[in-house]
Parts: C-alpha cells; sequence; structure tokens
C-alpha cells in the first residue's frame, strides 16, 4: 500500500481491547468534557490517586499571562518516594517492583517493592551522611542499572532535586549541566555497558567536574557505583564506592514532607536557541499526571508487566520508567542494552523471557528493527504481548503498520504518545478501548489536555487544518519554569502564541478530529527520537580552530528520522577535505556526545544570507533535502552566487 493509502486507514477499537479496557468511547466524552470545562472538578478528584501526608484544598492555579504562574494542589503534601513505594507496602511488598535486563542476556534481576524500599531507604541515608539536603541540586550520570532509579527516589525521599544526564553525553555536556544547576553531589558509575561495549563514565565525570570548576562551580562528592568493575580514577575525599557506604547507613529512612508545587527534578532539554534548558518540574502535579496517563494510556491493570525501552536519561525514562508505573504498582522492567545486541531479535525475546504484557518503544527503534527483517520477530511468540505504544516522534505509516501486523499480530493496540520532556507526560494519545487507530496519528487528547491549531499569525484554525501546535490551558504534568531564568520560560513557550502554550511542533487535524504532529517547526532536530537544538551543533562546530561558520538543518533519514547536515565555511586559506570532515565529526562527538554525530558536512565559501546578515535556513534545508527545485525567492539575498555553489557541492545526491 502506498503511504496516502495507509494513512487512510482506520483500525477500529479491537474487541480484545474493549472487553478488557478502562476506559471506552463513552467514558473518554464524558470525562474528557468534564476535564476541560471543569478542570477544578476533574483533578480535584483525581489528584486523589496518589496519597497527601496533607490533603489539597486548592486544585488550579495557573496563569498563561503575564509572569506566567502554574500551581496545581499547591496546599497538599506528599512525598513521591513514599507514593512509588511506602504505600505499596502493605499488601503488595513481595510484588516485583524492577525486572532489570542486563546487557548479556544470561544476567538479570529482580527486585520486589520491599526490596526496593530497602535499597532507596540506604542510597538516601548516603546522601544524606554526606551532606545533601532538602533542595540541593544532584546530578545522576549513570547507565541503565537500578541503582539509577534508586538514585532518582532516594533524591525524591529526601527533597533533593535530580538532574539526571544521559550516560551518552560528552564530560563538556555533562560539565555544563553541573554548572547550570550549581550541583555539588554527582552519581555515577565506574563504566556502564551497551551492546558488549563499556562507556566511561566515571572518567568522564572527573572531566566534568574539572571543566565545572574552571566556571568556578566545585563538585565535593561522588558517589559511585561498581557496575564493571574496571579500574577508575579516584580523588580519595571526593569519591566514595556505594558498596561500602550502603552498609554504613540505616535500612530506613523516613519520607520528607514535601509541598505539591517543591522541585522535583530538572532535566535539561534543547531548544531551538541558545544551551540546553532546564526543564524544571514539581512534586504533586507531576506524579498525578504521569500515574495518571500511565493507567490509561496504556490500559495499565494490576499485575502487567510492562517495558519502557527508554533511556532513564530522558523524560520517557523518568515519566513511564520509573514514577508512572512505580505510582501505580506495576513491575517496571529496565533493560541495560540495545536492539540489535547479541542480535536484532532481543526485544522480542526479552518479551517473551518476561512475559511482558505492554512494550513501549520508539519509532527509530521499530524502523531498525523492520529492516532486519520478519525472522528475528517470529522466532519468539510475543503471546505475552497486549499492548503497543510508540514515542518520541512521528512514527511513518510503514513502520506503524508493521508494528501492529508483524509485532503485534494484528492482535495489540499501538498507542502512538506525543508528548514533550516539557509536558511531563502523554498529551495527545489514543486511549486502548475508546480510541480508533489510524496509522501516523497521535489521535486525540488526554483528559485535561486542551489542543488548539494556530496559524503563523496566532489565529485559532477551526475544524480540518494545518498549523502550530498549541496548549490553550494547562494541566498537572505541565513544567513549571526554566530552572533559574523564568524570563527564558516565558520567552520560548508563552510569547509566540500570547497566552498559549507553543510547543515548537507542526500538526495537522484531519475531519475527525484527529491530531497528526508533522514534526518540528523550530530550529530542533529530531535524531533518532533524541531533540538536538541546531544551535548547539553549531556551536561545536564553530568551536573547532578551523572552523570560521557553521549552519545545521536536518534532512529526512530512513532510520534515524532525521539526519544531521552541516554547511561549513573555513578559515582563510585551509581547504575542506575527507579528513577534516572526520576530525569535525570526532570534535562535535567529544563537545556533545555521540548523537550529535553529523551525517553530512558540506565545506562552503559562503552561506546564503540575506542583506542584513541573517542565514537563509530554508534554503539550506531544501539543498538538504535535495530538493532544490522549488527554492522560493533567492533574490533577497546578499550574494544569490552562493546558492549555485552550494547545489553544486551538495552531500546528499539522489
Ligand atoms: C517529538 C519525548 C510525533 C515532537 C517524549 C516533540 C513526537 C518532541 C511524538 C519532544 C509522537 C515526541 N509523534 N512527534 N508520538 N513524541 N515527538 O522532549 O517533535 O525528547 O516536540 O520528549 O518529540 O521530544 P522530547
Amino acid at each position: 500500500m502506498q503511504r496516502e493509502e495507509l494513512m487512510a486507514e482506520t483500525y477500529p477499537v479491537l474487541q480484545s481491547a474493549e472487553s478488557h479496557a478502562l476506559i471506552d468511547k463513552a467514558k473518554y466524552e464524558k470525562w474528557y468534557k468534564e476535564s476541560v470545562e471543569n478542570p477544578d472538578k476533574f483533578w480535584g478528584k483525581h489528584g486523589k490517586r496518589i496519597e497527601w501526608f496533607k490533603p489539597y484544598t486548592k486544585v488550579k492555579n495557573t496563569s498563561f499571562t503575564g509572569k506566567v504562574s502554574i500551581k496545581w494542589f499547591e496546599d497538599g503534601q506528599t512525598n513521591v518516594s513514599y507514593n512509588c513505594i511506602d504505600r505499596h507496602l502493605e499488601n503488595h511488598a513481595d510484588r516485583v517492583a524492577i525486572i532489570w535486563e542486563g546487557d548479556d542476556p544470561s544476567l538479570d534481576r529482580k527486585i520486589t517493592y520491599r526490596e526496593l524500599h530497602e535499597h532507596v531507604c540506604r542510597f538516601a541515608n548516603v546522601l544524606k551522611k554526606y551532606g545533601v539536603k532538602k533542595g540541593d541540586r544532584v546530578t545522576i550520570y549513570m547507565p541503565m542499572v537500578p541503582e539509577a532509579a534508586y538514585a532518582m527516589l532516594a533524591c525524591t525521599r529526601i527533597g533533593a532535586v535530580h538532574s539526571v544526564v544521559f550516560g551518552g553525553f560528552s564530560p563538556d555536556a555533562l560539565g555544563g549541566r553541573i554548572v547550570d544547576c550549581e550541583s555539588t553531589f554527582v552519581i555515577t558509575c565506574d563504566e556502564g555497558l551497551r551492546g558488549g561495549k563499556s562507556v566511561p563514565l566515571k572518567a568522564n565525570v572527573d572531566k566534568a567536574i574539572d571543566i565545572a570548576a574552571r566556571h568556578h562551580v566545585h563538585v565535593k562528592s561522588v558517589l559511585v557505583v561498581r557496575r564493571t568493575g574496571t579500574d577508575v580514577g579516584w580523588a580519595s575525599g571526593r569519591d566514595f564506592w556505594y558498596h561500602d557506604e550502603a552498609g554504613t547507613v540505616a535500612a530506613d529512612c523516613p519520607p520528607e514532607p514535601m509541598n505539591a508545587e517543591d522541585p522535583l527534578f530538572i532535566l535539561y532539554t534543547s531548544g531551538s536557541t541558545g544551551k540546553p534548558k532546564g526543564v524544571l518540574h514539581t512534586t504533586g502535579g507531576y506524579l498525578v499526571y504521569v500515574s495518571m496517563t500511565h493507567q490509561y494510556v496504556f490500559d495499565y491493570h494490576d499485575g502487567d508487566i510492562y517495558w519502557c525501552t527508554a533511556d532513564v536519561g530522558w523524560v520517557t525514562g523518568h515519566s513511564y520508567i520509573v514514577y508512572g508505573p512505580l505510582a501505580n504498582r506495576a513491575t517496571t522492567l529496565m533493560f541495560e542494552g540495545v536492539p540489535n545486541y547479541p542480535d536484532q531479535g532481543r526485544f522480542w525475546d526479552v518479551i517473551d523471557k518476561h512475559k511482558v504484557d505492554i512494550f513501549y518503544t520508539a519509532p527509530t527503534a521499530i524502523r531498525a528493527l523492520m529492516g532486519a527483517g520478519d525472522d528475528f520477530v517470529k522466532r519468539s511468540s510475543r503471546s505475552s504481548l497486549r499492548l503497543l505504544g510508540s514515542v518520541g516522534e512521528p512514527i511513518n505509516p510503514e513502520a506503524w503498520e508493521w508494528y501492529y501486523n508483524v509485532v503485534g499480530d494484528a492482535r495489540c493496540p499501538i498507542v502512538d504518545t506525543w508528548w514533550q520532556t516539557e509536558t511531563g507526560g502523554h498529551m495527545i494519545a489514543p486511549l486502548p478501548g475508546a480510541t480508533d487507530l489510524k496509522p501516523g496519528a497521535a489521535t486525540t487528547p488526554f483528559f485535561g489536555v486542551k489542543p488548539q491549531l494556530v496559524d503563523n499569525e496566532g489565529k485559532v484554525l477551526e475544524g480540518a487544518a494545518d498549523g502550530n501546535l498549541v496548549i490553550a490551558d494547562s494541566w498537572p504534568g505541565q513544567m513549571r519554569t526554566v530552572y533559574g531564568d523564568h524570563e527564558r520560560f516565558i520567552q520560548t513557550y508563552f510569547s509566540t502564541y500570547k497566552g498559549k502554550y507553543f510547543t515548537g511542533d507542526g500538526c495537522r487535524r484531519d475531519e475527525d478530529g484527529y491530531y497528526w504532529i508533522t514534526g518540528r517547526v523550530d530550529d530542533v532536530l529530531n535524531v533518532s527520537g533524541h531533540r538536538l537544538g541546531t544551535a548547539e551543533v553549531e556551536s561545536a562546530l564553530v568551536s573547532h580552530s578551523l572552523v570560521s561558520e557553521a549552519a545545521v538543518v536536518g534532512f529526512p533519514h530512513s532510520i534515524k528520522g532525521q539526519g544531521i547536515y552541516c554547511y561549513v565555511t573555513l578559515m582563510a586559506g585551509h581547504e575542506g577535505t575527507d579528513t577534516l570532515r572526520q576530525e569535525l565529526v570526532k570534535h562535535v562527538r567529544a563537545e556533545i556526545g555521540p548523537i550529535a554525530s553529523p551525517d553530512k558536512i558540506q565545506f562552503t565559501p559562503g552561506l546564503p544570507k540575506t542583506r542584513s546578515g541573517k542565514i537563509m535556513r530554508r534554503i539550506l534545508r531544501k539543498i538538504a533535502e535535495d530538493d532544490f527545485g522549488a527554492l522560493g525567492d533567492t533574490s533577497t539575498l546578499a550574494d544569490p552566487a552562493v546558492v549555485d555553489d552550494l547545489i553544486a557541492n551538495r552531500q546528499n545526491k539522489e
């Protein structure tokens, strides 16, 4: 089938989903209506899904204008780790909380809620022993081991604010994040292990600490979890082994009562300009929202085995490996490895091994595994699977079909979940028993979410339309500010379209009211589901001594979704060679991390600029897409001849 035909298909709610589901069509309509017409009543009721030490009397107190202020359940008190662990102990202490599946298929571990309680308490007491207090920022730079979850939960237990940095980021990127939130306590591992290869996490931390010190942020303590047992550099008095410390502290640690609006975590994410922003989430609203979306979007039933393949370094890992599932007393699977190790059947083998009911992954992984052929899938039974999920980027209908028919044997609904680091949890997604599916559509809004499409002037578009996606009112999981820079929060999200939260995404709404995300409309790239600002890659490139100027754009890539295309102008007198290309790729990897590796580098004597000096990215995008037939108006360029040279030397010829 052609793409258009696939997109025109509708997959009615499956009978199996319908008979089983928590929400059906009528209930969705009713609840949605109440959630947007009377948010105080709706969330006042659903806020009680978590336990409060002190009940809230106020529910919603939010404003998207002026200084922008977002508060939910503001006079309530609770604790996240208490909700994710302690409250399950009375009746379900022996239920498995975390199934850990190692990189090596022969390694796995099961941690019950009782065990989780002890681990997290000890971890929290070690943090306290080293002087970590409520409100302090703790940087976590860990691979996918249970200790990463213990560390996060331990922070929440004592009211410290964690900043998890993805283990694939470079020492520079890590150092910058340590500096931005002035974090003086770092938790890491000796090494990580992915696809049989080790990642030098502790060595990277050492470098990052030196970088931070140059910016006057001095890390006082590094807590190191042993994973591979390799020798690592050691600063005595600063570095401590977790296994030495855990036995020296008590196995119980009372959870700190936290106000609903106390900071919970900071997570850095890329925007269209400048360095990554510290997205700040707070305690009460976030937990209510992630637990509620986890339950209804995944149609989670008590006892289900749930697996999200993301890394805890991204928001998906925060909300849907750790906080949402554990708040719901789920068994959450944490996978240390990669989809193609030891071979391309690993995901499907793990599903059989642990009898996974709900499986949540990214389109980039689906496309890569689809390319490996069906045999890897067919050798597994996948009979335990009931539901599939997708996140991170638009899923192309071809990949959707394969996921549905081959992986899910046409028995499992696919929930395509659109959301962002900023939104905390799912925003637009099907509900398994309530929503008919269309391949490639994120479908309809979750409870309390008011999406709108606007044109470039901010005019609200009605009915079937194509426009910029904004959200008209607040929901409990929304970010509260950019850490340390509220003005940037207002500028980035609420100034483009006054009084509305701007998502940065383009979107189409069809005649059935379904939302189809078309991708970013700003200068943010989505490479293998990872967000990356073009400005970040540009600044990494120009930090190389031979580079004078750089402009970076995305281009369609069959596996990654988007690839990274770099236009580079060199310092006078230097030649663009293949060796230099390789050197620049290495340089960007060192500055940001492997996820930012340029796919194409084109050397050019100049960039297309307007007479006022603005780079015309539209032209660069077209050339990178090898679609330069319709470049549009180039008459405003300072030097139109630049374009001919760019076309002649393009790196992406058909
Ligand atoms: C994109 C990841 C289409 C989108 C949870 C968004 C998606 C950005 C989808 C946020 C989806 C995420 N369909 N696009 N189901 N999910 N996106 O902050 O462009 O890493 O703005 O959060 O990913 O990426 P982030």
